[in-house]
C-alpha cells in the first residue's frame, strides 16, 4: 500500500495526477503538499475521497513542513513549481525560491527518509529554443527565460543528488500541457475563456511561435509510467501528439467555438520569446509509453470542459489578484 507525498497537487498538472493516480493505483495514498499560491485550488481536489487524499497546506521551500508531509512515504512525485513565463519576467523571485531552493529541500528531506523514488517533474523549456529537429535528454540546457533558467536549475540540483548522493530520482521534461483544470493565465485557457466572453485573445508577436501540444492526462499517465519503470538517475522527454504555431491554435479553436478572427489581437511580443519547442520522445517511447488523447479530441474536449464549467473559472477571473495581473502584464501591449 504506497503512500506518495506528491507536491503541488494543488496546481493544475498536480490534481490531475492526483485524480488519475486515484483511479489507477486503488490501494496507494496520497498527502498532498500544496502551499496553495494563486494558481493552487482546493477546488481542483474537492471531489477526491478523503480516505485516499489528503491535502497539507505548506511551501516546499519550508524544510520542517517538508519533512513532516514526507514521513512515511516511499514515492515522492515532485510538482510544485512557479510555472507562468510572463509572470518570471515581471519578479523572478519566487520562482528561484520556489523552483530551485523548494527542490533542494524536498531532496534534503527524501534522502533523510530513505524515500524509494523521487520523480521531479521539468519542463522541455530547459533546452531553449530550437530552430529544427528534436531536444534529446542528454542536449544542453540552454534556458532563456527566467521561469526556464529555475526549472534547469532544479535540474541540475537533482542530477547533482544522484550523482553525489546516489539519491534515488528520476526526471521528467514535458511540453506544453493543456485540458480541464488550467489556470485562465496560460495560452489555451485565456484564449477559450476570453472567447466564451467575446473579448480578444493577446496575441503575442506575429504568432509563428512553434509549441508542443500534451494532453493533461497523457502526461499524468507518463508520469506514473516513469515512476514505476524509469531508470534511476535518468531523464525523459514527455511530449504531445500535436505540434504547431500559435497561430494554427488560435485558428483552430476560434473555428472550433464558432467564433470570429476578430477576436485576435496581436500585441507587442513577449521578451526572449522562444520561437520553437519539440521534443525527442523516442527514450518514453522505449520504456512501452503510448498516448491516448489526439489533439483534436483532446482541444474539443477541453472547449467543452470550460463550456461546463464557468463556475470554476469565472472565480479566478474575476479575482482581484488575477486582474491587477492580467492589467500590469497587457496594460503596455
Ligand atoms: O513548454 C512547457 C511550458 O509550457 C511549461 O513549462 C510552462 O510552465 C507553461 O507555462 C508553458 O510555457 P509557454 O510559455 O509555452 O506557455 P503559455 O501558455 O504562456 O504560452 C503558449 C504560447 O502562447 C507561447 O508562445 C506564448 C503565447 N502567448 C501566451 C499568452 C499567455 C500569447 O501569444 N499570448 C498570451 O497572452
Amino acid at each position: 500500500m504506497p503512500k506518495v507525498l506528491v507536491t503541488g497537487g494543488l496546481g493544475f498538472i498536480g490534481s490531475n495526477f492526483v485524480r488519475h493516480l486515484i483511479a489507477a493505483r486503488p490501494s496507494w495514498t496520497i498527502v498532498n503538499l500544496d502551499a496553495r499560491t494563486y494558481a493552487g485550488n482546493p477546488a481542483n481536489v474537492a471531489d477526491l475521497p478523503k480516505s485516499r487524499h489528503r491535502w497539507i497546506k505548506g511551501d516546499i521551500a519550508d524544510a520542517k513542513a517538508v519533512d513532516k508531509a514526507m514521513a512515511g512515504c516511499e514515492l515522492v512525485v515532485h510538482f510544485a513549481a512557479e510555472t507562468h513565463v510572463d509572470r518570471s519576467i515581471l519578479d523572478a523571485s519566487a520562482f528561484l525560491k520556489t523552483n530551485v531552493i523548494g527542490t533542494q529541500v524536498l531532496l534534503d528531506a527524501a534522502l533523510r527518509r530513505k524515500v524509494r523514488r523521487f520523480l521531479h517533474v521539468s519542463t522541455d523549456e530547459v533546452y531553449g529554443s530550437i530552430p529544427k529537429g528534436l531536444s534529446k535528454e542528454g542536449d544542453l540546457l540552454e534556458p532563456n527565460s527566467p521561469y526556464a533558467a529555475s526549472k534547469a536549475a532544479s535540474d541540475l540540483v537533482v542530477r547533482s543528488y544522484f550523482v553525489t548522493h546516489r539519491a534515488p530520482v528520476i526526471t521528467t521534461r514535458a511540453s506544453n500541457n493543456y485540458g480541464p483544470y488550467q489556470y485562465p493565465e496560460k495560452a489555451l485557457p485565456l484564449m477559450i475563456t476570453n472567447f466564451m466572453e467575446d473579448r480578444p485573445f493577446p496575441m503575442y508577436g506575429d504568432g509563428r511561435q512553434v509549441r508542443d501540444w500534451l494532453h493533461v492526462q497523457d502526461h499524468a499517465r507518463a508520469i506514473l509510467h516513469v515512476l514505476e519503470k524509469g531508470a534511476l538517475g535518468d531523464v525523459y522527454n514527455i511530449g504531445g501528439s500535436y505540434t504547431c504555431e500559435n497561430r494554427e491554435l488560435i485558428s483552430k479553436v476560434l473555428e472550433l467555438m464558432g467564433k470570429d478572427a476578430r477576436l485576435v489581437a496581436r500585441v507587442e511580443d513577449r521578451k526572449g520569446h522562444d520561437r520553437r519547442y519539440a521534443l525527442d520522445c523516442g527514450k518514453l517511447k522505449r520504456l512501452g509509453f503510448r498516448h491516448a488523447y489526439d489533439f483534436e479530441r483532446g482541444l474539443r474536449e477541453t472547449i467543452a470542459w470550460y463550456r461546463a464549467h464557468e463556475a470554476w473559472w469565472r472565480p479566478l477571473k474575476t479575482a482581484g489578484g488575477y486582474r491587477s495581473y492580467y492589467k500590469t502584464q497587457y496594460r503596455k501591449k
